[in-house]
């Protein structure tokens, strides 16, 4: 959340929901009083409900990725806000192969400018193809999906999960953007809700690898068998 910033544009609104402790965003532009909703999933009438206290107009759904519990109420918010546009990229498009309602699909560098908001997406693939990041440039914001996790990152053994392409995902994501760039993670995985890549850098153990392989071998065959959500920062092997 990041109402104590009151030179941005924009405001972001967090809900969790879902038995999977998933995180769905609204993104809410100031002056045109335009909302995105990322992810709407799991309970419908929450969201709606947040944009309609608000005084909100959904004009846009935003996906980060096709998975079940981040796509589960599209339905039901595209009833309620009938002007609004569904964005994703074209290879989860693709990879989803589903017949969607009023698709806009993207290739990774496009922006959608909502009012005054510009929200530009990453094409960040490992956890699926056509994996989404969301990037706020005026506040540094991120919006990550299941791409990156507070201290973990999603998984890579699902249906079109590729653990190297995850590698130079997070390794674009890290050295791409301001140190000071704050996440907003698809699940509520961590001991808090959000953080900064410079933060993730130090404690994130999916950002202390060099070496391709290593990383490979410890997000297929590793990390799980070692680690518990809410997961913690994780120290550096090498940094004594
Ligand atoms: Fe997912």
């Amino acid at each position: 959340m990041n109402d104590s910033r009151p030179d941005l544009p924009y405001r972001i609104h967090a809900l969790e929901l879902g038995p999977m402790e998933n995180f769905i965003y609204v993104v809410e532009d100031i002056a045109s009083r335009r909302a995105a909703v990322v992810d709407p999933a799991w309970e419908p009438e929450e969201i709606l409900a947040l944009a309609l206290g608000k005084g909100l107009t959904i004009t846009d759904l935003l996906l980060t990725h096709s998975h079940h519990d981040h796509i589960n109420g599209i339905e039901q918010v595209l009833e309620s806000a009938p002007s609004a546009r569904l964005h994703l990229l074209k290879p989860e498009a693709e990879f989803w192969g589903r017949a969607l309602a009023r698709p806009e699909l993207h290739h990774g560098g496009d922006t959608l400018q909502l009012g005054e908001t510009e929200i530009r997406f990453l094409h960040t693939p490992g956890h699926t193809p056509g994996s989404a990041c969301f990037h706020l440039p005026a506040g540094d914001d991120l919006i990550t999906g299941d791409t990156l996790f507070v201290f973990g990152c999603g998984r890579c053994d699902l249906a079109g999960g590729d653990p190297e392409q995850m590698f130079h995902t997070l390794k674009d994501l890290r050295t791409g953007l301001p140190r000071h760039t704050c996440i907003h993670p698809g699940h509520n995985y961590s001991v808090k809700p959000t953080s900064t890549l410079d933060e993730q850098a130090e404690g994130n153990p999916f950002l202390h690898f060099h070496d391709i392989g290593d990383f490979v071998h410890y997000r297929m065959h590793e990390h799980d068998r070692v680690r518990n959500s809410p997961y913690g920062p994780v120290r550096r092997k090498n940094a004594g």
